[in-house]
């Protein structure tokens, strides 16, 4: 199985399918569970989707076809953040991993980037998973930080992989205690 990362033009022709992809899918652990034509056509508008710190990507499958989205943030910063969302349709079968692997390659295929990182709510336990599977080391625990619609917030979490531990296959452990 391979998973492609196929670079999307958000204001092209890629428009009316971002459009689309974004809003007959749910995400129930984002801030925004769903969101609406207006807000995705505000976004391309206001660069969200590709301006200097963003590049989006539609996530294919060699035999499944397009699977989902991804989006890389804070390129800018030379340790870019990531969004991905699968297709409800292509949740929970083991999808997560691969499309992970894909990203941080190609996050480490950008000159000066040497850190990867990733953000997400607590009790996201799928993608929670994916970052042990990947061997993502968690770096912290957010408390109270995650914003929830109609909701007490809850925790974020952070985990990170290092360039030099990706090529090495090796995990680079915290040492918590002084
Ligand atoms: C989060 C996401 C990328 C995970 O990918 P996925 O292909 O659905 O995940 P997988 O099927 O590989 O499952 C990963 C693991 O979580 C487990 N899991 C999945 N859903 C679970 C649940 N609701 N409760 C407990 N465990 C769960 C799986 O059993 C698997 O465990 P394993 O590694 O021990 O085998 C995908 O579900 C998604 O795009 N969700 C919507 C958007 C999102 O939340 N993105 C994350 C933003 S950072």
């Amino acid at each position: 199985m391979t998973i492609t990362l196929t670079r999307l033009d958000p204001v092209g022709v890629d428009y009316d399918e971002l459009v689309s992809f974004m809003t007959s899918n749910r995400f129930p652990f984002h801030v925004r569970q769903t969101v609406t034509r207006e807000d995705v056509e505000t976004a391309i508008a206001d660069g969200s989707y590709r301006d200097d710190d963003n590049d989006s990507y539609w996530i294919d499958h060699d035999s499944l076809g397009r699977i989902g989205f991804l989006r890389f943030e804070d390129l800018t910063d030379l340790a870019p953040l990531f969004d991905m969302r699968l297709a409800q349709s292509m949740r929970g079968r083991g999808l997560g991993a691969q499309v992970l692997e894909a990203a941080t390659s190609h996050a480490f295929s950008l000159a000066g980037v040497d850190r990867f990182e990733g953000q997400t709510r607590e009790d996201n336990i799928a993608m929670r998973r994916v970052f042990a599977r990947c061997g993502w080391v968690q770096e912290a625990y957010y408390r109270e930080a995650w914003p929830v619609e109609g909701g007490k917030p809850l925790a974020s979490v952070a985990y990170s992989v290092l360039r030099r531990d990706w090529e090495t296959g090796t995990v680079t452990p915290i040492v918590w205690d002084l």
